[in-house]
């Protein structure tokens, strides 16, 4: 299996929070693997922005530490490490204010051919502030992109608002809204299993197809992260872009090429397709949960409020729902959707669950033919799984068993599997947009998202509460069970 690596022409990468936990957690142990793969060239310079006081040679010492921190032993080698930080620069500014501007744009200005690009790993209430001053300090060039983390907006109104400011600086074409979901390595193969193969495609559809089943569960709770989550929830954390990101991509129809504009103008069909959940059927295909104190990792967990250290909150730590696209593909096949916080597994994982066969053939004897499933694991243990009848080996009858067709890509190939943000950062200096979210997407997953979170509110009912360690409130079990189906794996 071969590992292709393709330098990248040097570029000045600008990161705004450049002391943050994104950017020692992500941003630096990926730019870091990029380095050391040979695809970042010298020449390259990766410029830190942020209010500490800090020289060029102290960020870097804090950079070495970082890489210390979160890149695996094996990773880590010090001579690369050494040659890595000196592509390194921290300019001290105030993003809302006047300080450090002028010393960013010397640093950038006599490299105006370069490509670059800035990275807002900051609020986004500071969006707007730092795009006006790099327009007006002349530092946006046709060569610059500029990467927008989420939360995009809490809602349809504020994302609205973000993507305004933005604009008034940036042409779409410039702008990267990164959702590190379609960074992940099966997230792609999710594209290639269906397109690059001629076997699905043609039972991908409501004839065939029984329903779809999207989980993104974590074992970790809101820990440290308690004023962002709080105010936020696992609609907006997690189902307004990554689980919906998912379900475009399991449920939109062949775009014409692998091109960033085809393949997001049938995402955004999709979305568009969605059928509203609000006042009169949020109760009955959305449930919400909180978590309790109980188990998860290994050990005794507080609950989210204790956690978090507030007396009480309304917000949710899971949501499962039934989603429903109204379009000819997938006419009555339901799309049961959950994630949540502090569940028994760290997995995430899309489910296609066929429909039975009409008639069985077999004696009695031979047992129930169990509906074929084609499960894709995002993480952990990247791969696929099709389960299919076969005959159970051996003597004794006609007899049948579900097997499951075993492709684990981790263990057939024997290649570094590369995280997210690897890729979604260098792919904005080659300018391909086609893993980030278009303008129009987020604003279509918050329009139908904004309904949902409407009629909970008005409900005033407070999130159901869950065990740590447990698969959700109860009621997110009988969510399925009411079609006659089950959660795969419970
Ligand atoms: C982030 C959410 O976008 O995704 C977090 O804000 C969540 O709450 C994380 O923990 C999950 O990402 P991953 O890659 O660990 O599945």
């Amino acid at each position: 299996m071969t590992y292709r690596v393709i330098p990248v022409p040097p570029f000045d990468y600008v990161v705004f929070g450049g002391t943050g936990d994104l950017a020692r957690r992500k941003l630096l142990p990926a730019l870091y693997h990029r380095f050391r793969d040979g695809q970042i060239v010298d020449g390259s310079r990766i410029i830190a922005v942020s209010r500490s006081k800090l020289s060029d040679s102290a960020y870097r010492s804090m950079t070495q530490k970082a890489l210390g921190d979160f890149l695996a032993d094996g990773d880590r080698d010090a001579p690369t490490v050494d040659r890595f930080v000196r592509m390194l620069f921290h300019v001290q500014a105030d993003a809302s204010g006047d300080a450090g501007w002028e010393r960013l744009a010397k640093l950038l200005k006599s490299r105006d051919d370069t490509v670059r690009a800035f990275y807002l790993a900051v609020g986004p209430a500071l969006f707007g502030g730092i795009c006006r001053r790099l327009g007006q300090i002349g530092l946006v060039t046709p060569l610059t992109r500029v990467v927008i983390e989420k939360p995009f907006g809490h809602d349809l109104k504020s994302a609205h608002a973000v993507n305004e400011t933005v604009g008034t600086v940036f042409d779409e074409e410039q702008v990267f809204r990164i959702d590190h979901y379609l960074g992940k390595e099966t997230v792609q193969n999710l594209m290639v299993l269906r397109f690059g193969n001629v076997l699905y495609e043609p039972l991908w559809n409501s004839n065939l197809i029984d329903h779809v089943q999207i989980t993104v569960a974590e074992t970790l709770g809101a820990e440290s992260r308690g004023a962002y989550y709080d105010t936020a929830g696992a609609l907006r954390d997690m189902v307004q872009n990554h689980i919906l990101q998912l379900l475009c991509l399991v449920a939109m129809e062949p775009p014409d090429s692998y091109d960033a504009n085809s393949i997001r103008d049938e995402k955004l069909k999709i979305l568009k397709a969605l059928r509203p959940v609000g006042g009169d059927n949020a109760e009955a295909v959305t449930v919400r949960g909180q978590y309790r104190a109980g188990a998860a990792n290994g050990g005794a967990v507080p609950g989210y409020c204790e956690e978090i250290g507030v007396a009480e909150s309304a917000t949710e730590t899971f949501v499962a729902l039934k989603a429903e696209i109204s379009n000819w593909r997938w006419a009555n096949v339901p799309f049961y959707l959950r994630t949540g916080k502090r569940l028994p597994a760290r997995m995430s994982e899309i489910v296609i669950a066929f429909k039975p066969i009409p008639h069985s053939i077999f004696p009695r004897g031979a047992g129930i033919a169990q509906p074929n499933r084609l499960v894709i694991r995002l993480q952990p243990d990247e791969g696929v799984k099709q389960w299919i009848m076969i005959k159970d080996p051996g003597p004794g009858g006609m007899r049948m068993t579900h097997v499951p067709l075993d492709m684990s890509f981790a263990k057939e190939f024997q290649v570094r599997h590369p995280d997210a943000y690897e890729r979604l950062l260098l792919d904005v200096i080659r300018g391909d947009q086609t893993l980030f979210m278009r303008r129009d997407e987020v604003e279509a997953a918050w329009r139908w998202v904004d309904p949902i979170r409407e009629a909970w509110e008005l409900s005033g009912a407070a999130p159901k509460p869950y065990i740590a360690g447990s698969w959700g409130p109860s009621a997110a079990i009988a969510l399925i069970e009411r079609d006659g189906r089950a959660w795969h794996g419970d």
